[in-house]
């Protein structure tokens, strides 16, 4: 096999997050050694920490730095201390927007041996992919204030859908369902009350279906989606979705399919004019940050989802399957009392055990 070297950006960020990243880091060398891939790592300093020593958010030579690089790892970033929306706004949108990331993969799946709250349902019943648009919808920035503080006060926050950026993340999605063993793909929107921008998702997804003609195409509005994840979450296959509702019903598939600590992200631009971006969906837990509690398994399902958009596809199950065993291993034990270093090195082993 040729050799190949991936030039990651590693941002740990804050709290939990170098904590996670840490063993990230060592799963994928588990996965990469032996199999001519290698990770040139370059790590940034950047979130909570860096502002309050700096000001600085994301420098611009940052971003040109970053830029250079195949992929992006990132922990989390955030602190109580810091103003709400400064990194939000200032490094987790900017950079989903500056390098297009207007997919935002959210794998919603119950593996065997975990927990969930819903009474009955199997894991063949919940293996949903939500695409999440990353880049328009509520939380492209227009809008703005008038008459501020005052009891006149205005304020706007437009849905920006535009043609382009609504067809080029139903055009993925389709693509991601084809490629599905089910192959159905459903739209959620609210496009009996959003009517302009629900029309354009609906038009669009007819349209772009056409291509895809092995592809079932359903709808919910995303009300009753948020009541199916619950009680029927085997309705759902591949799921494309507005940023704002995907935002929201990505967290209740959390909570749903093992809790925060599992969860997983892409952050895509699938034509890699720019590096893509994965982390867990969970933020730098400063409650138990130090202590070794945070569970990793989130940021390895990161990094499988990484190395699957990476074209290292068979690296990609490695590190999947082991995450997988390790959670069945986990309901056997009973109180998983590990560290986060400690289920890091069990996942990392099977990695390397698969050969
Ligand atoms: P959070 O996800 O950090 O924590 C919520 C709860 O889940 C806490 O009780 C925490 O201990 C627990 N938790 C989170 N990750 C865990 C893990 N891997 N293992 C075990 N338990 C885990 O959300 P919260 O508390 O709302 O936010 C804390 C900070 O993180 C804030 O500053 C927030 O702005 C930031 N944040 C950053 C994100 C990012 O970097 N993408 C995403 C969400 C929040
Ligand atoms: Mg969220």
């Amino acid at each position: 096999m040729a050799a190949r070297t991936v030039k990651l950006a590693v941002i740990p960020g804050d709290g939990i997050g170098p904590e996670v990243v840490a063993e990230g880091l060592k799963v994928l060398d588990a996965a990469a050694s032996g199999h001519g891939i290698s990770f040139e790592t370059t790590e940034y300093e950047l979130g909570a920490s860096r502002w309050h020593a700096t000001g600085e958010t994301l420098p611009d030579s940052v971003e040109e730095e970053l830029r250079g690089h195949d992929a992006i790892l990132l922990g989390a970033v955030g602190d109580p201390s810091v103003p709400s929306g400064v990194l939000e706004r200032g490094l987790l949108l900017r950079l989903r927007f500056a390098f297009s990331h207007y997919v935002n993969l959210r794998p919603v799946r119950l593996y065997p041996g975990v927990g969930t709250p819903l009474a009955g349902v199997r894991p063949e019943d919940m293996d949903i992919l939500v695409v999440r648009e990353g880049t328009e919808g509520p939380y492209a920035g227009m809008g703005g204030v008038l008459r501020k503080g005052t009891p006149d006060e205005i304020a706007t926050q437009d849905s920006v859908n535009t043609r382009l950026g609504v067809e080029r993340v139903v055009r993925y999605a389709f693509a991601k369902a084809a490629q599905r063993p089910r192959k159905q793909l459903t739209l959620v929107h609210k496009d009996n009350v959003l009517t302009f921008a629900g029309e354009l998702w609906q038009r669009v997804v007819r349209e772009v279906g056409a291509e895809f003609p092995g592809v079932s195409v359903d709808y919910s509005h995303v009300d009753a989606a948020a009541m199916f994840f619950v009680s029927q979450p085997q309705r759902f296959d591949v799921v494309v979705t507005d940023n704002l509702f995907g935002d929201i019903i990505t967290d209740l598939g959390a909570a749903v399919a093992g809790g925060i600590g599992l969860a997983a992200s892409g952050n895509i631009n699938p034509e890699n004019d720019f590096p893509s971006m994965f982390e867990p969906v969970h933020g730098s837990a400063p409650d138990i940050a130090g202590q070794g509690k945070a569970d990793p398994t989130a940021t390895l399902l990161s990094t499988a989802i990484m190395l699957d958009h990476l074209g290292l596809d068979a690296a990609a199950s490695r590190v999947e399957r082991a995450v997988s065993e390790d959670l069945r291993a986990r309901a056997e034990l009973g109180a998983d009392e590990r560290t986060t270093s400690a289920i890091g090195d069990e996942i990392a082993k099977r990695v390397a055990g698969q050969g």
